[in-house]
């Protein structure tokens, strides 16, 4: 990690020397909210919000204690991480800042974006997306391979040592080892290739964090997460982000609207990470012309 003007902005402004240490060595890092800053009140309201999209997309009422209230099926295979499931054990709720300011207020989190300037580049940080993870008891969580990946797999090797896209998962409700929280491969970042198999699996620990934490790490990380054996729910925030370099999982650059990127505390700050001002991609003609003279 370079140590640009702004990073050791970022350490003097929140002193954040011990996680920036431990996203050095370890590439993960838990951020407690004393020191995130962001209020668990705002956590609670949060939470309350999730319930009622995840009861409006389901069509079952969700409590913190005990999940869902009705059993629920997938109408259709799922993809990515969750194909083979045999039956739901979460789903993603998408595109949350379109939804309400507090998920912009928490996209822009000055620690969250502190950490993963350092990680990407002050500079060169985007938004990818903003994703809620609704998970809730289940044996088979992600099959025996816990879903162990690196973020930023699709991107080619070799991989450096900036981070082409790095991760925030807030924790709104307590991460423990049964209650199917993150897993990791402590030091796998320094590897520079996507997840390896058994390796992965028999090295991952699991990331243990209290209710309102923010886990931070590098898209080389190795990671997944293990099943949740305990009832009740496990909600999580994933806000990802990436290089200028890199696609947006989420078109937010082209397609988010104006007014939602004015609604939050730091409007600035919340374009900027769009991409708003990002000469590329173009949507019209960027270049000047030279005309005759009339
Ligand atoms: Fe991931």
């Amino acid at each position: 990690m370079s140590v640009s003007s702004r990073t050791s902005e970022v350490i003097k402004n929140y002193a954040l020397e011990k996680y920036l240490l431990e996203l050095e060595v370890n590439g993960l890092t838990v951020v407690p909210p004393e020191v995130h800053g962001f209020p668990l009140e705002a956590i609670d309201q949060i939470v309350e919000l999730l319930l009622d999209y995840a009861e409006a997309m389901t069509g079952s009422s969700f409590s913190l204690d005990q999940g869902p209230e009705r059993p629920l099926y997938f109408a259709e295979e799922p993809s990515g991480l969750t194909k083979g499931a045999r039956e739901p054990g979460q789903f993603l709720i998408q595109q949350l800042a379109h939804k309400h300011r507090l998920f912009r207020d928490l996209a822009i989190n000055p620690v969250a974006v502190g950490l993963m300037g350092c990680l990407i580049g002050h500079k060169e940080v985007r938004f990818s997306s903003h994703n809620s993870f609704i998970k809730w008891q289940g044996d088979f969580g992600y099959g025996p391979s816990l879903g162990m990946h690196a973020d930023q797999t699709a991107q080619p090797l070799p991989w450096g040592r900036t981070a082409l896209t790095s991760n925030t998962n807030w924790c709104l409700t307590e991460y423990s080892s049964g209650g199917g929280c993150l897993a990791y491969v402590p030091g796998s970042h320094r590897y520079g290739t996507p997840a390896q198999f058994p390796r992965a699996v028999k090295q991952a620990v699991p990331v243990e964090a209290a209710k309102g934490s923010m886990i931070a790490f590098h898209g080389a990380t190795w990671h997944g997460a293990f099943p949740k054996k305990t009832p009740g729910l496990r909600l999580s925030i994933a806000n990802y982000y990436r290089h200028q370099s890199v696609t947006s999982q989420e078109d937010l650059s082209g397609s988010f609207p104006c007014d939602l990127a004015e609604d939050c505390h730091d409007a600035a700050l919340f374009k900027t990470l769009c991409g708003f001002n990002d000469i590329f991609p173009y949507k019209q003609q960027s270049e000047k012309v030279p005309r005759i003279s009339s």
